[in-house]
């Protein structure tokens, strides 16, 4: 894989792919098998930290809001869905086929591509491009007949256009409002790479913000801003976030503007989000499509009207992915040692307190304390290994803080609480540390 110029080279895609693995973050699917290109499974922090994010998510785009539903729509919807959409006939990218080694690639990504195991000098002898369409087909029902085709949506808000009215209507919303929604998305990529950023299956969280198209704008630059502030959050650095507007050639037929929010992995900057204005075109197309009246009725103006929708659609995988480059660190210590810590916002963090008895005669107390923790806070326990040992292993998968349980502690109700970014310690009483990660987190 060669890096471009812009890359970054504090993190190496090799270390943070290796760490994964070994702890249990991500890893291929299908690993005994040989694993399958595209797809990955998340391992018990993995999946901890992808549900952090997607948590935070919705905390911020549908329960501190007054203006936004939520929706867990299907991911096979109607057919007739991605027609309108224009995906059918739409949705794909320029392929191109070796003749010798019969190695297909994106015609636009030919740059640094491994060379041909067949053709003289390594030269592949490749196709003029032709369109793939990257919808995932399958059938649905006991015939594989034409009547039976059905797509795995290849992206999430396809159901939110078609649940518009209903959603409206049921939750008494008026425009404008907005449905966001969390799930699955599937794009038969010619060439998924770079781990987690571009595979097959991945997890998009979406917002369609429904409004008059003469305040789309308006919408766009606030949501514009919510947006980078919940990136801000996350515990991005400054340096490794930037936003990049569309230029007009850029932009499809029917928006009005987009903009993408990138983040600078080791190979480059490249689109975490893209924020859109897209004007009235969904609602039209699916009320050309399905011939029901979609419009909403101006009080002020006393007509008719398409809403427009201004769309936020960001990667739960590919924040995972930046989350992981973002936190990566290797630190030397004093005495030439070397530690990893993944120094994660406590926010994310798979794991937030780590519990330690002294030594295991202090077993019973010290999983008490843990077994009350672990009613509000994700807790890991460990008793293997020498203190210092067991320190590093939380560094390695980013946990916050780390409490030990010690012989004093029988006597004076008072554990040792661990800093991981500061490694500073201090005494806590046992039974304020709830509350004393509690603040911590609040304050955040
Ligand atoms: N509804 C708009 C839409 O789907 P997109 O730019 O194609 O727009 C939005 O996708 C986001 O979904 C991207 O910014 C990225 O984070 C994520 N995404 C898209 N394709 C992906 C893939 N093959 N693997 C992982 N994430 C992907």
């Amino acid at each position: 894989m060669s890096a471009p110029d812009d890359a970054r080279s504090d993190v190496r895609m090799e270390d943070l792919v290796s760490l994964c693995a070994r702890r249990g973050f991500i890893f291929q699917s299908g690993e005994i098998y040989g694993g399958i290109n595209g797809f990955w499974d998340y391992g018990p922090l993995g999946v901890e930290l992808k549900n952090n994010v997607k948590a935070f998510w919705w905390q911020r785009m549908v329960r501190e809001r007054d203006d936004v539903e939520g929706l867990d729509g299907a991911i096979i919807t109607h057919p007739r869905t991605w027609e309108a959409s224009g995906h059918i006939a739409n949705f794909s990218d320029p392929m191109v086929d070796c003749r010798l080694c019969k190695k297909r690639f994106r015609a636009d990504q030919l740059e640094g591509i491994a060379k041909c195991t067949e053709g003289r000098g390594g030269e592949h002898s490749l196709t003029e491009p032709r369109d793939f369409n990257l919808m995932l087909e399958t059938h649905i029902g006991a015939s594989a007949d034409a009547a039976s085709v059905a797509y795995l949506r290849a992206e999430t808000c396809g159901p939110i256009f078609t649940a518009f009215k209903r959603v409206r209507d049921a939750s008494r919303q008026k425009v404008p409002f907005g449905i966001a929604q969390i799930g699955k998305a599937f794009r038969n990529e010619i060439n998924p790479r770079n781990f987690i950023f571009r595979s097959r299956e991945f997890e998009q969280m979406e917002l369609e913000f429904f409004c008059h198209p003469d305040e789309s704008a308006k919408w766009f630059e606030h949501w514009r801003s919510v947006r980078l502030q919940f990136h801000r959050d996350l515990g991005f650095d400054e340096s490794n976030l930037r936003t990049r507007p569309h230029a007009p050639d850029e932009l499809a037929h029917y928006a009005n503007a987009a903009e993408d929010v990138e983040f600078l992995f080791p190979f480059g900057w490249q689109e975490i989000e893209g924020i859109h204005d897209r004007g009235s075109y969904d609602l039209t197309q699916h009320t050309e499509f399905s011939g029901k009246d979609l419009s909403e009725f101006d009080e002020q103006s006393k007509e008719r009207y398409v809403p427009a929708v201004v769309e936020t659609s960001v990667g739960a995988d590919r924040t995972t992915l930046a989350l992981l480059c973002n936190a990566f660190d290797e630190e030397e210590l004093e005495g030439g040692e070397t530690r990893t810590v993944m120094r994660f916002s406590p926010r994310v963090a798979p794991i937030k307190v780590a519990v330690f008895p002294l030594s295991k005669k202090l077993r019973e107390p010290t999983k008490k304390l843990a077994a009350d923790l672990r009613k509000r806070f994700n807790v890991f326990y460990d008793e293997s290994g020498a203190i210092g040992r067991r320190y590093r292993r939380q560094d390695e998968i980013g946990t916050p803080w780390c409490v030990t349980y010690d012989f004093d502690s029988q006597e004076d109700g008072q554990v040792t609480v661990r800093e991981r970014d500061s490694m500073s310690q201090e005494r806590v009483s046992a039974d304020q540390l709830r509350t004393y990660f509690q603040d911590r987190m609040d304050a955040l």
